[in-house]
């Protein structure tokens, strides 16, 4: 297949993954994803920016044989991850002449783990720029966005961004231009939920720089390619903005429907109170669905009930998850049904930590609610309530 011409001998050579059902085995996708790769051929050098997810080299160098691509003088890793870089060493065997350009940091981990030859790798500055002819490189590091080894690279004279996996989606296409569409926005808030929410202001900073830098498009490393930049900018200006919604996150498992009453009766207590409310079944949502919420949401509650005298272990992976997604939420409580005994919330606590939640004392009951139970539901509704009051969300 003829590689798609994005601007100005700017070429894409990514491929789609459409059967991919999971990325980082953790949170399922929609609708796949694809690895982009561009190919920039300026009057003198060809460069390859970025590579391809191991399992798709084959396929990859077959089509850039197929395509009669020639020599390429550089290949820019922007990022050492290796859906990206793990198909260097392959593409070394196939183009000896070729030389990995990068920043230190994204060197050492492309000699550490794809074990690339120093010599083969040559070591760019902040800012630096490498002639291609007629095209000039501008590397841009953006330690943060989502590792510290992360850069942008910049196209000068066709005012176009490659920004890693900054701005991405795990999303597939024929056309390579983005569709602004309802499907395209949850695949880019579900795929920042899980790479870039935990790191949310280094997420802001560089939105607002790519914004300040008036780019005429935007060439993520997955998803399609933005010629409306504003697009996935203001999307992510929404999301890594400080403020939470007016939301409560309100993920459960309940064994006997006990947890399951307590979760029903305290989410129709908030909604009657004007708060929206996200219920999540632990056992059979998908965790995408709540790592979505978990962006917007002001309040995380966790419903659990007791297993072997503590949390339900599922509650335990939700609530770590939770903690090192590292939501906005400023507000939270536990609450939950036991059996015959035990501890339900000192291990969900010490997950919680390092969330700096302002909790609400938690409600632990045994077997299924009671009138005196429903009454603390009550409480901890209006708790919430005058929380989300106080920060002005009602
Ligand atoms: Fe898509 Fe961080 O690799």
């Amino acid at each position: 297949m003829k590689f798609q011409e994005i601007k100005n001998n700017i070429y894409y050579c990514g491929l789609n993954d459409c059967d991919r059902r999971i990325f980082d085995e953790l949170i399922p996708l929609e609708h796949g994803t694809s690895y982009n790769s561009y190919l920039v051929k300026g009057s003198e050098k060809t460069a390859l920016i970025d590579t391809m997810y191991p399992p798709k080299a084959k396929e990859y160098l077959k089509r850039l044989a197929e395509n009669q691509i020639g020599k390429i003088d550089y290949i820019i890793a922007n990022h050492g991850e290796q859906d990206h870089t793990g198909s260097i060493p392959a593409l070394l065997e196939k183009y000896p002449n070729a030389i990995v350009v990068t920043n230190p940091k994204c060197a050492e981990n492309i000699k550490s783990m794809l074990h690339v030859a120093e010599d083969k790798i040559r070591v760019i500055a902040d800012g630096e720029e490498l002639s291609l002819g007629n095209k000039t490189l501008k590397f841009i590091f953006a330690p943060g966005v989502h590792w510290p080894d992360t850069m942008f690279t910049y196209i000068k004279e066709d005012n176009v961004l490659c920004t890693c996996d900054f701005l991405g989606a795990h999303y597939t296409f024929n056309d390579v231009f983005a569709v602004e569409c309802d499907a395209l926005m949850k695949s880019a808030k579900r795929y920042y939920a899980e790479i870039m929410m935990p790191f949310r202001m280094m997420s802001e900073r560089y939105t607002k720089m790519v914004k300040e830098m008036n780019v005429d498009m935007i060439l993520p490393s997955h998803g399609p390619v933005h010629t409306n930049p504003n697009y996935i900018l203001d999307l992510y200006t929404e999301w890594t903005s400080p403020s939470p919604k007016n939301l409560v996150a309100l993920p459960y498992v309940s064994m006997y429907e006990s947890t399951k009453e307590m979760v029903d009766y305290l989410a129709n207590k908030l909604e009657a109170k004007g708060i929206e409310v996200f219920k999540f079944d632990i056992v059979d949502d998908d965790l995408g669905d709540l790592a979505m919420a978990l962006v917007d949401a002001a309040s995380i509650v966790l419903g659990t009930s007791m297993v072997l005298a503590g949390p339900h272990p599922t509650a335990v992976n939700v609530t770590y998850l939770a903690s090192v997604l590292r939501p906005k939420a400023k507000f939270g409580t536990i609450i939950g049904s036991y059996g015959w005994g035990g501890k339900l919330f000192d291990i969900l606590v010490t997950l919680l930590a390092p969330l700096k939640l302002d909790l609400i004392e938690p409600l632990m009951i045994k077997g299924k609610p009671k009138a005196e139970d429903f009454a603390k539901l009550d409480e901890i509704a209006e708790s919430l309530y005058e929380k989300h009051k106080s920060i002005g969300l009602l």
